[in-house]
């Protein structure tokens, strides 16, 4: 009888290092997985409800650590959140404009979201003073994208190289309205310049070059924020000095984080998932259409409305996958999941060519340059593109050591790529997944039959 398929996590000190040692044969992923809520619309609720008159409850918020930066940060100015659980979470909002100076540093760990949107309250909030840090990888990350349009508005924003790299100090200002246009199709840049927007007199207009997320968009309007969209033009317009009454937030599961069971479920021999209450949000459906593209066996089902997000039940099947190209105005719908694709492509028939997906480099690791060399390593042809890879498929890979470069997407993509990996795969600083997927390992261990 072949050994089973056996997971551990070594924890040495704060480091994790998550050991996958496969079988000759491996064990088929089987059953049914209940993924965390989604992080974007996480974000959203505890801001919004900070900034909205009277209370708002979250059900189904995600846990992860980036989601915690954003309540910490926000309790820091004045907003009662509740103690933190996926059940029921109650935030007694301040009302717009009435968020208190934080008498220290605010921290948002590793969250870009946290910190680009929060930019765009903190430099409306006049005669208010703000300093932002986070990790190391936030004081890399690139906030020019958010500040420049900011400052068109007149903030005032300090910070290193040109103001554009965290710690940034922030004296609140009495904006003025701006139409911009955003040279990059991102949701971060879009809600920061519309929650600057929300507080400020007159109209803010964001025309973005293909549409991104549209959470914000979605939960402003039910927060009664006037709020108009132009879908020819991809351009929102949000009229300011409003005001936004406390709401129930009911947070779907994350399809980023579906993600990674869709690929596992669809590459390992044998296996069948049902993924429960997933988000559908058609502006973050990229993944799915990808994976059909290459072939994988996924139904919708169970397909409703909760609290204006649409979500269904997926179910997905092995099926051997084939390369595909994937590039456009695609890429904003799955953008986040290009890791995993990755992993996907790897085991597919043919090539896949991934572009226009130059983002990838600046996201909370270098993702083309990382997931290049990690699953390289492990036995991959994956040659980097400026702008995204190119990877021919159907090599067999073996386990050996690699690294999260402590970022959550790609701990928990090679985590997968080792499921059908032979022999023993190390991946070094797992913990990373915790910051938008705490309970993933424990799911992994529980999926694998044995
Ligand atoms: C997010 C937007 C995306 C995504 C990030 C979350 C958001 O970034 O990568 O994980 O919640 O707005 P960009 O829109 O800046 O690409």
């Amino acid at each position: 009888m072949a050994t089973p398929t056996a997971i551990v996590l070594k924890i040495t000190d704060k480091q994790h290092d998550l050991i996958i040692h496969r079988s000759r044969s491996g064990q088929p992923l089987q059953g049914r997985i209940r993924i965390p809520g989604d992080k974007s619309i996480s974000h959203r609720s505890l801001m919004l409800g900070a900034l909205a008159e009277g209370e708002t409850v979250i059900q189904g918020l995600l846990l992860g650590e980036d989601p915690r930066s954003t309540a910490s940060c926000f309790r820091a100015m004045g907003a009662e959140i509740s103690d933190l659980n996926s059940q029921e979470v109650r935030v007694k909002g301040i009302g717009l404009g009435n968020l208190v100076e934080p008498l220290d540093v605010l921290n948002v760990g590793n969250s870009g979201t946290t910190i680009r949107l929060m930019l765009g309250i903190l430099a409306s909030h006049s005669g208010r003073f703000f300093a932002v840090t986070g990790d190391a990888s936030i004081r890399s990350r690139p906030m020019s994208r958010v500040v420049k349009p900011l400052q068109q508005m007149g903030a005032q924003i300090w910070g290193r190289k040109d103001h554009s790299l965290a710690p940034l100090a922030i004296q609140g200002q009495a904006l003025k309205p701006i139409h911009y246009h955003s040279p990059i199709a991102s949701a971060q840049v879009k809600s920061c310049i519309l929650l600057a927007g929300l507080m400020t007199e007159g109209q803010t207009t964001v025309t973005e070059p293909a549409l991104s997320r549209d959470h914000s968009e979605r939960m402003l309007r039910s927060f009664g924020a006037d709020l108009s969209v132009d879908p020819e033009t991809n351009s929102v317009t949000v009229t300011g000095q409003a005001r936004l009454k406390g709401q129930t937030v009911i947070v779907p599961g994350d399809i980023s984080s579906a993600a990674f069971w869709l690929v596992a479920g669809a590459i390992v021999p044998g296996s069948e998932l049902t993924i429960e209450n997933v988000g559908v949000n058609p502006t973050r459906t990229g993944i799915l259409e990808a994976l059909a593209q290459m072939g994988a066996d996924i139904t919708l089902k169970n397909q409703r409305e909760v609290a204006g997000e649409p979500v269904a039940d997926l179910r997905v099947r092995h099926s051997q996958l084939k390369g595909c190209t994937i590039a456009g105005d695609l890429i904003p719908r799955l953008i986040d999941e290009i890791p995993i694709l990755a992993v996907a492509a790897t085991f597919a028939t043919g090539t896949t060519i991934i572009r226009d997906a130059e983002e990838l480099r600046v996201k909370e690791s270098d993702r083309i340059s990382v997931m290049a060399t990690q699953l390289n390593l492990m036995g991959a042809s994956i040659t980097e593109l400026p702008d995204g890879m190119e990877i021919v498929g159907g090599r067999s890979l073996t386990g050996t050591e690699v690294d999260s470069f402590t970022d959550h997407r790609i701990a928990m993509s090679l985590a997968i790529a080792a499921l059908n990996a032979q022999g023993t795969t190390t991946i070094h600083r797992a913990e990373a997944a915790a910051v938008s997927y705490p309970e993933f390992v424990e799911t992994l261990q529980r999926a694998i039959v044995r």
